[in-house]
């Protein structure tokens, strides 16, 4: 080796030792004729000293040295002058007087202070990542994430799971996402996909008797990047054979709360709860909702639908919904309002009306619309007090839902009512739909995928009523980020070729797409289910970031290239040749 202890190790205890430490120059001080270092590596920094006066040679080779450049110093351990010890790091209370100094490497001016809070671009931190990386807090997010997947590891193998990698270049999974595809140059005009996860291979290992799978799985997927969107993601990807909804969901309760106990120091409470679909979707307007404030919806139709308010009475003529929320201690303006109609129009609502409660009545544009007894029992119903501002959505139940939850987190943000204390808030959302209707293409989707299960009770709405059937799945949300799901499968080709008819895909399609599947389906496939658990997101809300691209060594920016790598690039002819492939000027 060539240091004997590292920069965050050295206590007084270790007093007139003799020692050897390596690392990055990061700062250097000049008091008078003393320079003063700070050596630093992943676990601390040390201060070095250089006194001309006990050695001139290398308090020159000292003066020579700047930031980030390696070193290799050897000397004595000393105790700091009183006065000048720190007790905020553990290497506060010594020194080390260099004796003998190496310079193992130069470094041109870094682009940025190697400091926690240096106010750079997220395009340079990405452009010189081995920098970002060298500061403490993108060390500690990384090593929490290396934490957790060890916590993984042994909980699964603790629990008689077996981890299986399955392939890369492979045939396109249907997880909602657009493909990223890979050219074969042995076979002329056919591509691989890249995997969108998993799920085809881990139904297959099930078939295989495996009985209890798990992968930490690298997911390929070409959709818009956003804070909790990359192009490749990692899951914690399960799947059990011979098992209910409740098996998944309590094992998956284990993992979590030991994860987080070992992270975060926190018991969580188990069972989390669970909310179905259609009570989230009516009190919160999101699959995924942040439970960690209220501002939950009441339901105003029957009370406002016979109003004399046109809008109201159209919505609730065409079995549309009027629903709404109540915040207080805001005091908003005309143009906050206008703001938040363009922003609910954003989420496809026509409008949204507001209600300003006050100690003598309201303040309202359709105030003159509502009796005094209307307005009487809209304030009961939202528990308004004076202060309080109602808002009310008028339009199909998805839509009103749908933009008063975006209004709802918005106002959450603005009103800071999220608390940003530790708090920790886990729940599932059980009773999905297992289809819903595509505006785009005209047909029904896959709320999950298509692999998933329908309860047992909806079969008979199949054919006639398919929006009705619910299926066998379960998200887990933490704060107001969903960061899993899954589902019980479909372990039988009728049932499986039923889903495939209702979303479209003929025989043919099928046989083509996913004849894999459906072959093995029929030798012997056991019941079975399973969940993926997204490792990035869940490891930036333990670690408290905004963003996964801060828990992700080597991350994409919003459009999707490495400002490092400069990937991606264009190829060369020759190679393009062999993929028999050809550009077309755009
Ligand atoms: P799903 O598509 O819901 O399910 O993905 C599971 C979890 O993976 C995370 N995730 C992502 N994280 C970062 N960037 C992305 N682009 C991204 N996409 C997904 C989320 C999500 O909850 N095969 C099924 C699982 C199953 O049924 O077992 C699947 O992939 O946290």
């Amino acid at each position: 080796m060539l240091r004997t202890h590292h920069c965050g190790e050295l206590t007084a205890k270790h007093i007139s030792n003799k020692v050897t430490l390596c690392g990055w120059v990061d700062t250097r001080r000049d008091h008078g004729n003393l320079i003063f270092i700070d050596l630093r590596d992943r676990w601390g920094k040390t201060q070095l000293i250089f006194n001309p006066e006990k050695n001139r040679e290398i308090h020159c080779t000292a003066e020579k040295l700047r930031s980030e450049f390696v070193v290799q110093a050897r000397g004595v351990v000393q105790k700091r002058p009183e006065g000048t010890l720190n007790p905020k790091i553990q290497t506060g209370q010594i020194e080390v007087e260099v004796t003998e100094l190496q310079i193992l490497n130069a470094s041109e001016v870094p682009p940025f202070e190697i400091v926690d809070d240096s106010p750079v671009s997220e395009e340079i931190r990405l452009k010189y990542r081995y920098l970002d990386l060298r500061r403490p807090a993108m060390f500690k997010r990384l090593q929490t994430r290396h934490r957790i997947t060890k916590i993984v590891r042994d909980y699964l193998d603790e629990h008689h799971f077996i981890e299986v990698e399955t392939p890369m270049l492979t045939k396109s999974t249907p997880e909602g996402a657009r493909d990223f595809l890979v050219p074969s140059r042995l076979s002329a005009g056919t591509f691989y996909a890249l995997p969108q996860s998993p799920q085809l291979f881990k139904q297959i290992l099930m078939i295989s008797g495996f009985d209890r799978y798990f992968q930490l799985a690298r997911c390929l997927r070409d959709e818009d990047l956003r804070a909790d969107r990359q192009p490749e993601h990692t899951q914690i990807d399960i799947e059990m054979s011979f098992v209910s909804e409740d098996d998944i969901i309590s094992m998956i309760e284990g993992l979590l709360a030991r994860v987080i106990k070992a992270i975060r120091g926190v018991d969580v409470k188990t069972p989390f709860p669970r909310l179905s679909y259609q009570d989230t979707m009516n009190r919160f307007g999101s699959d995924k909702p942040d439970l960690r404030f209220g501002l939950e919806f009441q339901d105003a139709t029957s009370l406002l639908g016979g109003s004399e308010l046109k809008i109201f009475q159209e919505v609730v003529k065409q079995k549309g919904v009027v629903k709404g929320l109540s915040v207080s201690g805001a005091n908003f303006s005309r143009s906050d309002f206008d703001r938040l109609i363009a922003f609910v129009q954003g989420f496809g609502a026509k409008g949204l009306a507001w209600i300003k409660v006050a100690a003598d009545g309201i303040e309202s544009p359709i105030g003159k619309f509502l009796k005094p007894d209307e307005q009487k029992k809209l304030i009961t119903l939202f528990r308004a007090k004076a202060g309080d501002t109602i808002f009310l959505i008028a339009d199909q139940w998805l839509t009103t839902c749908a933009a008063l939850g975006a209004l709802r987190n918005q106002l959450a943000g603005e009103l800071k009512l999220i608390p940003q204390t530790k708090e920790l808030n886990l729940a599932w959302i059980v009773d999905f739909p297992l289809f819903q209707w595509s505006e785009e293409e005209k047909r029904l989707d896959a709320v999950h995928h298509p692999f998933t299960a329908p309860q047992e009770a909806d079969l008979a709405f199949f054919d006639k009523e398919p929006l009705k059937v619910k299926a066998r799945a379960y998200d887990i949300i933490f704060n107001g980020t969903e960061v899993g799901g899954g589902s019980i499968r479909i372990h039988q080709e009728e049932v499986q070729k039923k889903v495939f008819h209702s979303l479209g895909i003929t025989d043919q399609d099928a046989e083509g797409k996913f004849g894999f599947l459906l072959r093995a389906l029929r030798f012997g496939a056991p019941p079975h289910g399973g969940i993926a658990i997204g490792l990035d997101r869940l490891c930036a809300i333990l670690e408290g970031v905004e963003s996964i691209r801060d828990v992700i060594a080597f991350p994409k920016t919003q459009k999707g290239s490495c400002p490092m790598t400069e990937a991606p690039s264009k190829v060369s002819d020759k190679q393009l040749k062999e993929l028999h492939l050809q550009i077309k000027p755009s």
